[in-house]
């Protein structure tokens, strides 16, 4: 098939209004949660991307309905009527290890295979697989199989040697139907997690504390379905926020929670961004040359956020002075530097450190989305930039943004999304 591209004639400052999508990373796990849930679920503010069909046909062939319905999805659970994901659909998409915890919770039994790619470096899964056996399963692998059983799962102490994200939230699904109580310690604090606990607490389960580094859940019989909005997405909005500093713009980003965004807006007031934020509006003034930020590290959440990195990097690239940003939390994720530098950027990467030299202006370049943010810091920093952009690799920025350029173009931007690429 003809591959589509982005044409973006960029220069000139954004400004506008904007609304926040749902978020993709609290929207896929709670779909994977509907398999504990019996009859039906309603997930509102869903945002039309390509991870979000593939979970749905995830879900379908495990014997749930899925459908979508207006800004949502409508989930039915019947029953399930297999525990196994093919390998195709683990390959598609990284989140599939999400539907590993509520299988095994559910059916007491569940096959897959390693989650595709290696887009930020290697991304095992031993953590998961180490806090289901905890939970009292036995896993066996044959031929690149993961097989699981459990008897029954029994709640204990998990203490994670990482605070992994996907990790609490297996073990929270896992845990919710299994006997007994489980204690997570050192449990990822992510917003998306309480939106998943929040959904499933609604939905009849027992969990305490998530948001929090020790969370308690208490296992019970049978779960409900429910009526659920989706989160707002913290990450798009800071992709219009820094749509909105590169450019030197005045930007509104509307449905979002900016207590979410804490260490992402330190960054980019300490850039020299004039930001100021109601109950659920951020507003962004660039209106002058940014600076450089001496020292940028991701962590995990409260911390600086690692999807935002790429972002703050195109910000970054056109301050006047020198950044140094560490990566901490994957071991490859600088993979748009190389394209970043195709438009002008001065950039070096050592192992895990980037050392970005701010320059005067970016200028238009024919660059390739690697990943989905590194994609998204491509497409800002082009709108920013002198003179016409050519981006590719669109199938990354599919997975996470809802029409990026029409979101771009509601702010102003020269966005357009083109057929075949000649
Ligand atoms: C989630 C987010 C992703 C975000 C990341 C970090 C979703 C769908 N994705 O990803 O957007 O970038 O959190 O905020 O919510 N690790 C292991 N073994 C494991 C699991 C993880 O070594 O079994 C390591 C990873 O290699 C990585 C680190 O732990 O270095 C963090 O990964 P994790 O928090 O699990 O990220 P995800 O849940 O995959």
């Amino acid at each position: 098939m003809a591959e589509e591209w982005l044409r973006i004639r960029g220069g000139k400052p954004l400004q506008g209004e904007i609304k926040t999508q749902g978020a993709k990373n609290a929207a896929l796990p709670l779909m994977a949660a509907t398999l504990l849930c019996d009859g039906e679920t309603h997930l509102s503010h869903v945002p039309a991307l390509s991870d979000v069909w593939a979970a749905s046909r995830i879900l379908n062939r495990l014997g749930v309905t899925c459908l979508p319905d207006g800004d949502g999805v409508t989930i039915r659970n019947d029953g399930l009527t297999g525990t196994a994901i093919p390998d195709a659909d683990m390959r598609r998409m990284r989140s599939s290890i999400m539907f590993l915890g509520p299988i095994l919770g559910r059916m007491h039994a569940c096959e897959l295979t390693l989650p595709g790619g290696c887009e930020l470096g290697p991304r095992p899964i031993d953590y998961h697989l180490e806090a289901m056996r905890r939970m009292g399963a036995v896993i066996t692998e044959e031929h690149g199989a993961i097989i699981c059983r459990a008897e029954r799962l029994q709640g204990t102490h998990i203490a994670l040697p990482f605070p992994s994200v996907g990790v609490t939230e297996n073990v929270i699904m896992a845990a919710v139907l299994a006997e007994g109580e489980t204690v997570l310690t050192n449990a990822a604090r992510e917003p998306e997690i309480a939106d998943l606990a929040q959904y499933l607490n609604q939905c009849g389960a027992k969990i305490f504390g998530a948001g929090e580094s020790t969370i308690r859940i208490e296992g019970v019989s049978q779960l409900h379905g429910t009526v659920y909005t989706v989160m707002a997405d913290r990450i798009v909005a800071m992709t219009w926020l820094c749509a909105g500093a590169v450019t030197g713009g005045t930007v509104c980003v509307k449905d979002v929670v900016p207590a979410d965004l804490d260490a992402a807006l330190n960054a980019l007031q300490t850039a020299g961004c004039r930001i100021a934020s109601t109950a659920d509006r951020i507003y962004l003034d660039a209106g002058r040359r940014l600076h450089a930020v001496r020292y940028l590290r991701t962590m995990p959440y409260p911390g600086f956020p690692t999807d935002a990195q790429a972002l703050m990097m195109a910000v970054l690239c056109r301050a006047a002075g020198t950044s140094v940003f560490e990566e901490t939390v994957f071991d490859s994720r600088y993979k748009h530097v190389g394209e970043l530098l195709r438009m002008g950027a001065d950039i070096r990467v050592s192992g895990r450190i980037a050392v970005v030299n701010g320059v005067a202006e970016l200028h238009g370049a024919d660059v390739e989305a690697m990943d989905l943010r590194g994609g998204a810091a491509l497409a800002i920093a082009a709108v920013a930039a002198k003179g016409e952009s050519r981006l590719t690799g669109l199938t990354h920025l599919d997975r996470g943004y809802a029409g990026m350029a029409e979101c771009l173009r509601v702010l102003g931007g020269d966005v357009v999304r083109m057929g075949s690429c000649a």
